[in-house]
């Protein structure tokens, strides 16, 4: 996996280092709003780290000033999409360094990176209706409102949620 650079953040592979960054991440309940559990101890995010280690296509945002791992941001195969090559996104960031427009600008690299690097024909995102910081984000980095699924989405501990979903097309990328 690359490393991908932005003005104040690099994108890069998880290591065991970044335990203490990880878990303080994981364990906050705010990590809920996006879908996630949070972790309930130390080994709990350790098990989820080596996960996260392991498989391609998960970024741990770094912020340069001081190195400290700040969130995540996700990309895999979106298999909705029948002939079309897709993939979709989703991220987390540490509650202590929201509104600062840091994922905004991980987004940003991430739709250069899948377009340009992997050569998508078409990325995607789903957030739910609550979730207006996601949304923000999401249009902020040029995507499109494509539809929402009703009760689309079950979360980890059964609650269910509309799936709003968003996408960029090949095409509206590089007419940007
Ligand atoms: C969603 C999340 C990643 C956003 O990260 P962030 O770095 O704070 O995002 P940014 O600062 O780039 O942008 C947030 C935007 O939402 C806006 N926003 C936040 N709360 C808002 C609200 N209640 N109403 C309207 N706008 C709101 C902010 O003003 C900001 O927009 P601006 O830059 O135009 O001012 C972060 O809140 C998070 O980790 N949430 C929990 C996990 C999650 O929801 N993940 C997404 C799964 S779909």
């Amino acid at each position: 996996m690359k490393n991908l650079d932005t003005k104040r953040l690099l994108l890069r592979q998880w290591s065991i280092e970044d335990i203490e960054d990880f878990h303080e991440l994981m364990c906050n309940p705010a990590c809920m709003i996006g879908g996630w559990k949070p972790s309930s101890c130390r080994e709990d995010s350790l098990n989820i780290l080596k996960s996260y280690i392991e498989t391609d296509g998960i970024f741990a945002i770094i912020l340069k000033e001081c190195g400290k791992a700040i969130g995540f941001i996700k990309i895999y195969p979106d298999n909705n999409r029948g002939k079309y090559y897709a993939k979709m996104i989703n991220y987390l960031l540490n509650e202590n360094f929201w509104n600062n427009g840091y994922m905004t600008e991980a987004v940003t690299c991430m739709v250069s990176y899948a377009f340009e690097d992997l050569n998508v024909d078409l990325l995607s995102a789903f957030t739910t209706p609550q979730n207006t910081s996601s949304k923000s984000v999401l249009k902020k980095s040029g995507f499109i409102y494509e539809l929402t699924i009703e009760n689309g989405f079950k979360r980890y501990d059964n609650e269910i949620f509309d799936s709003v979903i968003y996408s960029i097309s090949k095409e509206d990328y590089y007419k940007k």
